[in-house]
C-alpha cells in the first residue's frame, strides 16, 4: 500500500497512534482533522472523523481523493451484539451494513438500500488476514471476526440489541463502520474495521462505555499497530 488511511471517530480512538506518529503534518478539510505522517515506517494519514455515518463517509472520501489512501483501516470501540462477546473483546469485520436503513414499508429487508447492488459491504480479505494475524499475537483467545452493524444510534437497550442479533446476525454495533465501508466500496478501495467492545449495547451501555472506552480503544489500536508493522 502507498498510503494507509486510519480512521477513528473520537479522540480516544486515535490518541495513542497520534502520539506515535512521526514527521507529523496536520491540516483540516470539511472541518475534519487529518494527520499525515509515518507510523512504523509506513506512510499513513490518521484522522478523527467525528461520530456518525455522514462524518465518517465524508472523511473517507477525502482520505481517498486528497490523500490517495489505497487502504483504509477503522479503529475504535463498539457495543457487543453477539452475546458471546465480552467487554474488551476484538471484532475484525468480515462485512458491515447500516442497521438503521429502513425501507421495509416498501418491501425491502431491513438494512437494504433500495436499487443498489449491495447493502452489505465485504471487508478486504488481505486486510482481514493481516488483522487476524495481529490478533493472534496481541490478544489470542479474544479476537473474533464478524459482521459490523452501523447506525446513527447509540444502542443501550437489551431488547433492541437482541433484535439486532436475531434479525441481522451482527457481532457488534457502532456508528461509522458501514458508511466507511460503503464509501470504500464506491471507490474500489479496500478496507477493514477493527473494534474492541466498550459495552454490551444494553441497559448498562452508557455506564460501561464511560468506564471502558479508553481501554477498549487502546486494545483496538494495539491490533492496528501490529498490522501496520506486518503490512
Ligand atoms: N459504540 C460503542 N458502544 C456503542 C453502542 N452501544 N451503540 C452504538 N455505538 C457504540
Amino acid at each position: 500500500y502507498g498510503t494507509i488511511g486510519i480512521i477513528g471517530a473520537m479522540q480516544e480512538e486515535i490518541e495513542l497512534l497520534l502520539a506515535q506518529l512521526d514527521d507529523r503534518f496536520t491540516e483540516q478539510h470539511a472541518g475534519i482533522v487529518y494527520h499525515r505522517g509515518t507510523f512504523q515506517g509506513r506512510k499513513v494519514v490518521l484522522t478523527r472523523s467525528g461520530v456518525g455515518k455522514v462524518n465518517s463517509a465524508v472523511c473517507t472520501q477525502i482520505l481517498i481523493d486528497r490523500y490517495g489512501a489505497d487502504a483504509i483501516i477503522f479503529t475504535g470501540v463498539a457495543g457487543a451484539v453477539d452475546p458471546r462477546l465480552n467487554i474488551g473483546d476484538i471484532v475484525i469485520s468480515t462485512s458491515s451494513l447500516q442497521h438503521d436503513v429502513d425501507v421495509t414499508a416498501l418491501g425491502f429487508p431491513r438494512g437494504t438500500i433500495p436499487y443498489q447492488e449491495v447493502s452489505e459491504y465485504a471487508a478486504d480479505p488481505s486486510l482481514i488476514a493481516l488483522a487476524e494475524e495481529a490478533g493472534k499475537k496481541v490478544y489470542p483467545e479474544r479476537c473474533f471476526t464478524g459482521k459490523v452493524l452501523s447506525g446513527d444510534q447509540f444502542i443501550a437497550d437489551r431488547t433492541v440489541v437482541k433484535g439486532l442479533y436475531e434479525e441481522l446476525g451482527g457481532a457488534c454495533t457502532e456508528m461509522e463502520g458501514a458508511s466507511v465501508a460503503q464509501a470504500c466500496f464506491m471507490n474500489g478501495v479496500p478496507h477493514v474495521i477493527i473494534r474492541s467492545m466498550s459495552d454490551k449495547a444494553d441497559g448498562s451501555a452508557h455506564v460501561n462505555f464511560a468506564e471502558f472506552t479508553i481501554e477498549a480503544a487502546n486494545r483496538s489500536f494495539a491490533i492496528v499497530k501490529e498490522m501496520i508493522s506486518q503490512v
